[in-house]
């Protein structure tokens, strides 16, 4: 018997005893999975950094139940946080705050802040929650960045955990099952941990919830970050990136692109594609000498006709294959990573994604693909 009440019971009671005892557990979030260790001692922390092949100069996100002490874990929390909790939380929002003194500064990379964030998915609340019910003051964090190796896409499905620390044993790392995450990138970051000193609140991140909401809770602008911001390892200008050299390029560039390419050969090898990790593309295994694009549109072409089973013996010769991504910005953040990995896994020599609009609801989704393509810029 798998997938029982009773067998979830028993993995997140394991899942919460390792923390106890030190070790990692990755589990997943409705952003993406995480790599979790207690994050009150420092040497379980120590070995995510190593794990994931991290500076460890790098903070790390504190994971709390709903029901967490925030002045266990906070130095200060503003009204303007407050505010923020009580609007956001559970979800995909992190806050930075001053550091209570007794929290150890390996989560912050020797900062004098903290970051906080209460997930909603119901598997990460459980492991929290049995978490702290383990720990003598009844509270406990689990510190944990993306389940990544350093600069890597962040996993939003299990099996993304196990391939990307394949050399970590069972033993070594518990991956906890959750399905795949529903925002499908990190969360946003907000800085108010220097209000006092009459700095932010500043975004240091954008996410799914946008700064546009978070000013309205607010009731004021929130601030670009300065020199002195908390540092955020996702803010290095190339991060989030494919092993699959990848491009943005216009629609104009696109075309171009199709007919170019194209005029190699007979056509354009073609595959609607909206649910990535639903379909295998039609010359799977076959894709070594070409490159894939993801639009918004199929190419002028393609649009009046639909692909034949003849066409995906043709589509072997071809040079580029396409398929179709969301136009709501959501949809795409949603399977973004987990289709970066699909695509990587197929081999293509280069991915090139189409412009999504430079609007507010896409931000966060330019920022991660904008920072995926500075990899290899
Ligand atoms: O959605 C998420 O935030 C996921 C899930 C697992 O919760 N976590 C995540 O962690 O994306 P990570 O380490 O890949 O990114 C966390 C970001 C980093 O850029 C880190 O620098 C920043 O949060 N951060 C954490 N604590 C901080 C602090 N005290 N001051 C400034 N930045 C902090
Ligand atoms: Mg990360």
């Amino acid at each position: 018997m798998t997938g029982t009440a009773f067998d979830m019971a028993r993995v997140l009671a394991e899942g919460a005893q390792r923390l106890a005892d030190g070790r990692l557990v990755a589990f997943p979030t409705e952003t993406v999975y995480g790599l979790g260790a207690d994050a009150e001692n420092p040497t379980a922390v120590a070995a995510i950094y190593a794990a994931k092949g991290r500076p460890s100069n790098h903070p790390v996100i504190v994971h709390i139940a709903p029901e967490a002490d925030l002045s266990y874990w906070a130095a200060s929390v503003p009204p303007e946080a407050r505010a923020l909790i009580q609007a956001f939380w559970p979800g995909p929002l992190t806050l930075i705050l001053p550091r209570a003194a007794h929290i150890p500064a390996a989560v912050s990379g020797g900062q004098s802040s903290v970051g906080l964030r209460c997930p909603s998915h119901p598997v990460a609340q459980a492991l929290l929650r049995e978490f702290a019910q383990r720990k003598p003051s009844g509270q406990g964090g689990v510190a944990a960045p993306s389940a990544n190796k350093f600069g890597q896409v962040s996993p939003t499905h299990a099996r993304h955990v196990r391939e990307e620390f394949a050399e970590l044993g069972e033993d070594e790392l518990l991956v906890l099952e959750g399905g795949p995450s529903q925002v499908g990138i990190e969360s946003t970051i907000i800085d108010v941990s220097r209000l006092a000193q009459g700095i932010g609140p500043v975004l240091l991140r954008p996410g799914h919830i946008t700064a546009m909401q978070l000013a309205d809770v607010l009731g004021m602008e929130l601030g670009r970050p300065d020199a002195a911001a908390p540092r955020v390892s996702g803010s290095l200008k190339a991060h989030y990136a494919p092993r699959t050299p990848l491009s943005i390029v216009t629609r104009a560039e696109l075309e171009g692109l199709f007919k170019g390419l194209a005029g190699k050969s007979d056509g354009i090898a073609g595959q609607e594609h909206v649910n990535a990790s639903k379909h295998k593309p039609l010359n799977h295994g076959a894709a070594g000498r070409r490159a894939v694009a993801l639009v918004f549109e199929p190419p002028p072409e393609q649009k009046t006709r639909s692909l034949h089973v003849g066409e995906a013996i043709i589509a072997a010769a071809q040079h580029l294959d396409w398929r179709i991504c969301s136009s709501d910005p959501s949809v795409y953040a949603r399977d973004l990573y987990a289709l970066l990995r699909e695509l990587d896994g197929l081999g293509y020599t280069h991915i090139y994604l189409e412009a999504p609009p430079r609007n507010e609801a896409w931000r966060a989704v330019n920022d991660r693909i904008g920072r995926a393509a500075a990899a290899f810029a």
